[in-house]
């Protein structure tokens, strides 16, 4: 099983930059609290953060989806919740991929529930033609098709999280 490159490092590189520029645009003059969700966010997370250039916060969530293999039955729970409380503070998920957008539209409407002044969601990967509900994030680094991708956090049974490159997985069912 030999990953075939999709998203070079230089390219996500620059890509992540420009992201980190448009929400500090955004958010200018603002406390922004960036949300990691575990794992798979937590390479875009650190590279997102040293490309801002206005005060950021940071915690992190951890959330499990109910199914087995790769298909996901629709429900999620969350493991390991924020320290931090939300209220009145403008949030932003930060997620490496969105797929059937099940786990974002579950996490959306818990940290609603907590009255923060802002929430939106920003994504390295969006795989639009998976979701199974409704879901647009605010910022989306890479749209992307219908392939099996890991490296730059993302992984294939916790395998190839440390590539510094996006690869395709081919034949893996
Ligand atoms: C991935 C990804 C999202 C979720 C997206 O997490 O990080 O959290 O799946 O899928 P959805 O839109 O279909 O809900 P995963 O469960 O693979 O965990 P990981 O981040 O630890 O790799």
């Amino acid at each position: 099983m030999k990953p075939e490159l999709l998203f070079p490092r230089e390219t996500i590189g620059r890509r992540v930059k420009e992201l980190a520029e448009q929400i500090s645009r955004d958010y200018e003059g603002r406390e922004l609290l960036l949300v990691g969700v575990l794992n798979g966010a937590f390479i875009f997370m650190a590279d997102l953060i040293r490309g801002m250039s206005i005060p950021c916060r940071v915690d992190f969530v951890r959330v499990a989806s109910y199914g087995c293999g790769s298909q996901s039955s629709g429900e999620v729970r969350i493991t390991k919740d924020l320290e931090t409380p939300i209220a009145g503070r403008d949030v932003l998920i930060v997620e490496d991929i969105v797929d059937t957008g099940l786990t974002l539209s579950h996490l959306l409407n818990v940290l609603r529930e907590r009255q923060p002044a802002s929430v939106r969601v920003c994504t390295f990967l969006d795989k639009k033609e998976r979701r199974r509900v409704p879901f647009t994030a605010e910022y989306v680094g890479f749209a992307i098709p219908d392939e099996f991708v890991v490296g730059y956090g993302l992984d294939f049974n916790e395998k190839f999280r440390f590539l510094p490159d996006v690869c395709m997985l081919k034949d893996i069912a």
